[in-house]
């Protein structure tokens, strides 16, 4: 089965790897990214890139058209929670304003199946110790409302549009690792997630790191997330894109593995792997940041059959420390090729 697929922000972390399965598997992929946080070499030669941005309708509609799109999978996006807290303006202008000028191309255009990166930050403090799809919504933070309205959007627009447009919103939890080939994997300089920035202390290139709050009310005291492998979660792409192909209708459903690991538990695994001890000081919590969020994954692996690989906190961290050693010691522009 092959198909003519769009990619937004597909030169960034995830984005990339998704590109690269896509290609492998023998599909036409076209990539468009405005290179804000991503890397054009990160692109997999096979695929068609445009640097360019989602919020320009112009571009978007002849993209579309000329490539006759049937797919989009929709990447582009700001990411960062903190962020979000101090500058929300920057994040519905992009998330919210870009993806709807998105979908409306989209349907205009008439592409049949869409893809979109939600996020597990929809969900806000449960007080679960895992969230399903079905449980209520409530972001604590502007970068989770940002990916809420869009499913709302999404869900209003393809209401709309009628049977012709379906889509599946992955909500993805925390995303780590690097691609096993050591060609791909987190190249954004001022990354802030929590074991890109322990590899970074791991291989000297910070001081030091800092644990963000010790006082929730979980075992040790810090959050716990549901980390889930870079490649696991491009491949629950194609698998809702095939799910898509067969007929599948709208869902949303989240991407993660069931298993929570605390703050301190992926600091002592990536000190671990990496077999360097370092500097690690408690700062006040974080804003914007919920004690516990860990998937029920239940759905996507009943109705996509999504079987993920990478299923090992050790396993993740080692590739995302060996990527940033490699990071750190040779340049990686035009270090790319399939
Ligand atoms: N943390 C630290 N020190 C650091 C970095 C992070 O203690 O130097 C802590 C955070 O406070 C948080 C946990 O590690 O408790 C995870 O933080 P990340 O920044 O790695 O990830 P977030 O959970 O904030 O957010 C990530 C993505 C979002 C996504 C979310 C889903 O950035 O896009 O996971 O759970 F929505």
């Amino acid at each position: 089965m092959s198909d003519r697929i769009l990619v937004t922000g597909g030169a960034g972390y995830i984005g990339s790897h998704t590109v690269l399965q896509l290609v492998e598997a023998g599909n036409s992929v076209v990539v468009v990214d405005n290179l804000y946080s991503g890397h054009e070499w990160a692109v997999a030669r096979q695929a068609t890139f445009y640097q360019g941005d989602i919020h320009d309708r112009k571009l978007i509609r002849k993209i579309l058209k000329q490539h006759e799109i049937e797919t989009v999978m929709h990447f582009a996006a700001h990411t960062v929670v903190s962020e979000s807290v101090e500058n929300p303006s920057k994040y519905y202008h992009n998330n919210v304003l870009g993806s709807l000028n998105l979908i409306e191309a989209c349907i205009e255009q008439g592409v049949a199946q869409f893809i979109f990166s939600s996020s597990a930050a929809v969900y806000g403090a449960t007080g679960k110790r895992t969230v399903k799809e079905s449980d209520r919504a409530s972001p604590i933070n502007p970068y989770g409302t940002s990916k809420l309205i869009t499913e709302w959007m999404l869900h209003d627009l393809a209401e709309a549009a009628g049977e012709d447009f379906n889509y599946i919103a992955l909500r993805y939890f925390n995303v780590a690792g690097a691609n096993m080939s050591g060609k791909l994997g987190q190249a954004t300089p001022e990354a802030t997630h929590l074991i890109k920035v322990a590899c970074q202390t791991a291989c000297g290139i910070r001081p030091g790191m800092s644990i963000f709050g010790d006082d929730y009310d979980t075992p040790d005291g810090t959050c716990i997330r549901d980390y889930i492998h870079v490649d696991d979660l491009a491949a629950a792409h194609l698998d809702a894109w095939r799910y898509l192909q067969d007929g599948g209708k709208t869902r949303i459903l989240n991407c993660g593995y069931g298993n929570g690991f605390s703050v301190r538990e992926v600091i002592e695994c990536v000190k671990s792997v990496s077999n360097m001890d370092f500097e690690v000081d408690v700062r006040p919590r974080r804003p914007g940041d919920p004690p516990q969020l860990v998937a029920n994954s239940d759905a996507i692996r009943q109705l996509l059959n999504w079987q993920p690989q990478y299923n090992d906190l050790e396993m993740i961290c080692r590739s995302a420390f060996e990527w940033e050693k490699r990071l750190g010691s040779a340049p990686a522009a035009g270090d790319y090729t399939t």
